[in-house]
């Protein structure tokens, strides 16, 4: 007699897919002659000329567009594959995880970084992974958001088990036990957080919960703070709006320039016995931004040379041992240049997206401040092109500056050191630098302006540098101002 089948137990779901979605604010148009249009908050933006077949595929996009629908290399896949790389690299596009068939998404995923494709790491039930040290969920409105400065992507979280089941991978957990757990979220929901480094996999050797147990050397020496500040702050790793936006102005009044003054008797400084104006002073007094440069007279090496030398260079260098152990620690070099650097660190590197300079062709160069010369850089003309094309907008100028110059940082220079202060350092040390470089600019009669924004993807992409390891935290537009002879003679401009 055959034995009775064991009934299976636990319950039996399906396998969650991953689809394709314009964001909810959107609405997407193919057009008669075959341009596809999307229209949101009054704007209009054309996405290019596609072929009849994409309207079909576009009202996917609003239901859902399954990933594996479009994954061959047939042209009509190629075709919807551009459209969705179009739409996610300008913010319109959100991935969903969930059931086949129009069920309630578990997870949306939020693109943070413009080629980002969602991707399912294989995990295995020998496989131990943990929460990395740089994810936080936190509330967003009505939602809640898993996150990491690491990330190319932001979740969505749609069902609290699976927040509660995260919170279990702050203890490295091994996938065979895990997956016995009630709430295990399945294999797809971690591969997708594999995939994006909010979890990582673990090595038998590493479960100590130490830093360099995470995988990556260079975020060794990054607080979460820290690396989470520069990532949020500048643009390429964040799809958030960024800018002079007035996002409050409705709610709030703007404060005045000038503080009110404090009640009490002041002290008058305006006295008859004080010194002269130094040279320094009208220097400090001729200062102003210069947006508009005159590119019939660009600025020439020769006067590039003069302004680095005397803003950037090296001027002395030296070895001393670390003050650590009454000064038994290991050895660290140390440099001096014309501006002060906390902690006498001098992580900021100057880089220089040459448009028009009068005896050096237009790339992108790196400054050596210690050979005193520049070393071409090959980055894509495409990038150097949208690089200056930015810090044109940012200054609202009719043309690109004459040469953008990029302060990157070494992080490693101060994060070796400092805890808990080690990138508002770097941030106060551009400052210091940005003034540096307005007075130089002013005394040789250039011009020049700071930009407050800056894109940490774009400039590892040029130089091919992880952005933790070096990247961009302030820009300087500089050239001959319009209006301004070679000469140093003014004149008005026709
Ligand atoms: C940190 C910093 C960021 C700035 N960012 C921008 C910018 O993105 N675009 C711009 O047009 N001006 C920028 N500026 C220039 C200021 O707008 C300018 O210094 C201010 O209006 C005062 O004018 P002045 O420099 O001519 O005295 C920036 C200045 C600083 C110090």
């Amino acid at each position: 007699m055959a034995t009775p089948k064991k009934k299976a137990s636990g319950r039996k779901t399906a396998t969650p897919v991953l689809t394709a979605h314009v964001v909810k604010h959107v609405v997407l148009e193919a057009q008669a002659d075959g341009n596809v249009v999307v229209r949101f908050e009054g704007y209009t933006q054309g996405l290019g000329k596609f072929a009849p077949a994409i309207s079909k595929r576009i009202a996917e996009l609003r239901t859902g567009l399954p990933l594996a629908s479009i994954a061959s290399s047939r042209a009509a896949d190629t075709e919807i594959n551009l459209l969705v790389r179009r739409l996610a690299r300008s913010g319109l596009l959100e991935y969903r995880l969930g059931p086949a068939r129009c069920g309630q998404a578990s997870v949306v995923i939020e693109p943070q970084i413009a080629d980002y494709r969602p991707q399912i790491s294989k995990v295995a039930n020998t496989d131990t992974i943990a929460l990395s040290r740089f994810a936080y969920l936190r509330r967003r409105g009505k939602e809640m958001v898993l996150e990491s400065p690491r990330a190319s992507a932001l979740f969505r979280i749609a069902d609290p088990k699976i927040a509660a089941a995260l919170a279990a991978l702050s203890q490295p957990q091994k996938i065979g036990q895990y997956r016995k757990e009630r709430d295990f979220p399945g294999l797809e929901v971690l591969g997708l957080l594999v995939d994006c480094q909010i979890l990582f996999k673990l090595k038998a050797a590493d479960i100590d919960g130490a830093r360099p147990s995470e995988g990556d050397p260079n975020l060794v020496l990054w607080d979460f703070h820290d690396l989470l500040f520069h990532t949020r702050s500048t643009e390429g790793r964040q799809a958030n709006p960024l800018g002079g936006l007035y996002t409050y102005s409705r709610l709030m009044t703007p404060l005045p320039a000038v503080r009110p003054p404090w009640p009490g008797q002041a002290i008058e400084l305006n006295s008859p016995g004080s010194p002269p104006p130094s040279p320094f002073a009208a220097l400090l007094n001729a200062r102003q931004s210069v947006r508009d440069f005159d590119d019939e007279h660009p600025i020439t090496l020769a006067e590039l040379g003069a302004f680095l030398q005397s803003a950037g260079r090296v001027r002395g260098k030296w070895t001393a041992p670390a003050d650590i152990e009454d000064g038994q620690g290991p050895d660290v070099s140390y440099a001096s240049r014309p501006y002060p650097s906390a902690g006498a660190a001098y992580e900021l590197e100057l880089y220089l997206a040459v448009h028009k300079c009068e005896g050096l062709s237009r790339g992108f160069y790196h400054y050596d401040a210690d050979r005193h010369a520049l070393t071409p850089i090959e980055a894509r003309p495409a990038d150097l092109e949208a690089q200056l094309y930015d810090a044109e907008f940012a200054i609202g100028a009719s043309n690109a500056p004459q040469v953008l110059i990029v302060i990157a940082a070494r992080f490693g220079r101060v994060t070796w050191k400092y805890s808990s202060v080690a990138y508002s350092l770097i941030l106060k040390d551009v400052g210091v630098l940005t003034q540096t470089l307005y007075l130089a600019a002013t005394d040789l009669g250039l011009g020049g302006c700071a930009i407050g924004t800056n894109n940490i993807d774009r400039f590892a992409r040029m130089t091919g540098l992880d952005f933790a390891i070096e990247g961009p935290v302030g820009q300087f537009a500089l050239g001959r101002a319009a209006g301004r002879r070679p000469d140093g003679d003014s004149f008005e401009p026709k």
